[in-house]
């Protein structure tokens, strides 16, 4: 089978190779999937890069997630209870990566069988963007209806689904991007508020929004500046919740405005959460998930798709400022 392998760190267009290597055997508790689709993160970019919060040991296949077909069952109980048969189709999430290759070997754990009215292109991106919108908003800081939510980046796929969620469970949100015409563009999908930081000021614009208070509820996966920015606008009992390193560069905190209003910032990591929880919990979070995807809340816009053998042009596309829709390797 062919698998897109990197064997060293570095610029994923210039280490990522597409290269023929033997069919997995599935273990005990688990299945081998013939892979139909999987989407292009920040995340999968940065393990490439060497720069993710886990490294894994070279040479190794990229992409947390995806979706597949069952082709194999290493047998075991798990497979058997979870009717994960051959022919049926599946969304996983792995951290161990492995999904940008044309069969991946998956715990029966991960698995979370996909409804026929879930298109591929939406069921490859079922897990680390939707599970992560939610649980941030409505498990870790639960946003009040009427209350604002201030997100940085929102013009991500993840930043698009969290201006749904708002809709959907009454809370307000006030969206911060780099480019004007993704003002625009928020603004007509739904978003409360835009702030565009090519020409406004964070902090200025959060507390003209919020009558002086400042607000209570923020997410940041920028860093840098702006994450700087999101910690000025934070009002008393104000909670941000850092989740990624667009920017790459570090946030500096005047100790001041957190000790003034007993301010909070934390961090946040999917996969340690996932740890925490208990595996009914998990299944009704997967449960949740699928019906929010079905009413067109946790959806991905998705932009280009191309075949495994175009990895090194996917990559290129996916890292580039101002693209539209998440970038997607089609694989079946
Ligand atoms: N901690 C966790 O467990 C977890 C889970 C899921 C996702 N995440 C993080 O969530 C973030 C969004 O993921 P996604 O898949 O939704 O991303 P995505 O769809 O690929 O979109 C990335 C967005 O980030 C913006 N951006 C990139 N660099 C930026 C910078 N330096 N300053 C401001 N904006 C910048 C881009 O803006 P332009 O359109 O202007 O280029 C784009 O809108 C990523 O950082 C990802 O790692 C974290």
């Amino acid at each position: 089978m062919k698998a897109a392998i990197f064997d060293r760190f570095g610029v994923p267009e210039e280490v990522l190779q597409v290269r023929e290597v033997p069919l997995p055997e599935p273990g005990r508790n688990q299945v081998r999937l013939r892979m139909l689709a999987s989407p292009i993160n920040p995340s999968d970019l940065m393990t490439v890069r060497g720069e993710y919060g886990s490294r894994p040991t070279l040479p190794a296949t990229p992409g947390f997630e995806g979706v597949g077909v069952v082709d194999k069952s290493g047998g075991g109980l798990l497979p058997l209870l979870r009717r994960l048969k051959p022919g049926r189709r599946v969304a996983f999430s792995s951290t161990a990566g492995g999904a940008w290759a044309e069969f991946a070997i998956v715990s029966a754990r991960q698995l979370v069988p996909v409804p026929d009215d879930i298109p591929d292109e939406q069921a490859a991106s079922f897990f680390v963007n939707p599970a992560s919108a939610l649980v941030m908003t409505q498990y870790v800081l639960k946003v009040p209806p009427g209350e604002w939510l201030l997100q940085t980046a929102a013009g991500s796929a993840l930043g698009r689904m969290v201006i749904r969620l708002g809709k959907h469970f009454g809370f307000r949100t006030i969206n911060v991007v780099r480019r004007r015409e993704q003002a625009e563009e928020l603004s007509r999908a739904g978003a409360d508020a835009v702030i565009c930081t090519a020409d406004e000021s964070i902090p200025q614009r959060a507390r003209a929004l919020t009558e002086g208070r400042g607000v209570k509820y923020a997410i940041d996966p920028v860093g840098g500046e702006t994450g700087s920015a999101v910690i000025e606008a934070l009002g008393a009992g104000g909670r941000l919740l850092i989740y990624g390193t667009l920017s790459r560069e570090p946030i500096a905190i005047d100790p001041r405005l957190l000790i003034v209003g007993s301010k909070r910032v934390e961090g946040f990591w999917l996969s340690e959460w996932v740890r925490e929880q208990r595996v009914l919990k998990m299944l009704r979070l997967s449960r949740t998930i699928r019906d929010l995807m079905r009413a067109g809340i946790l959806t991905s816009e998705v932009g280009a798709t191309f075949p495994l053998d175009e990895v090194q042009k996917a990559v290129a596309q996916a890292a580039q400022a101002g693209r539209s829709g998440k970038v997607q390797l089609r694989l079946g």
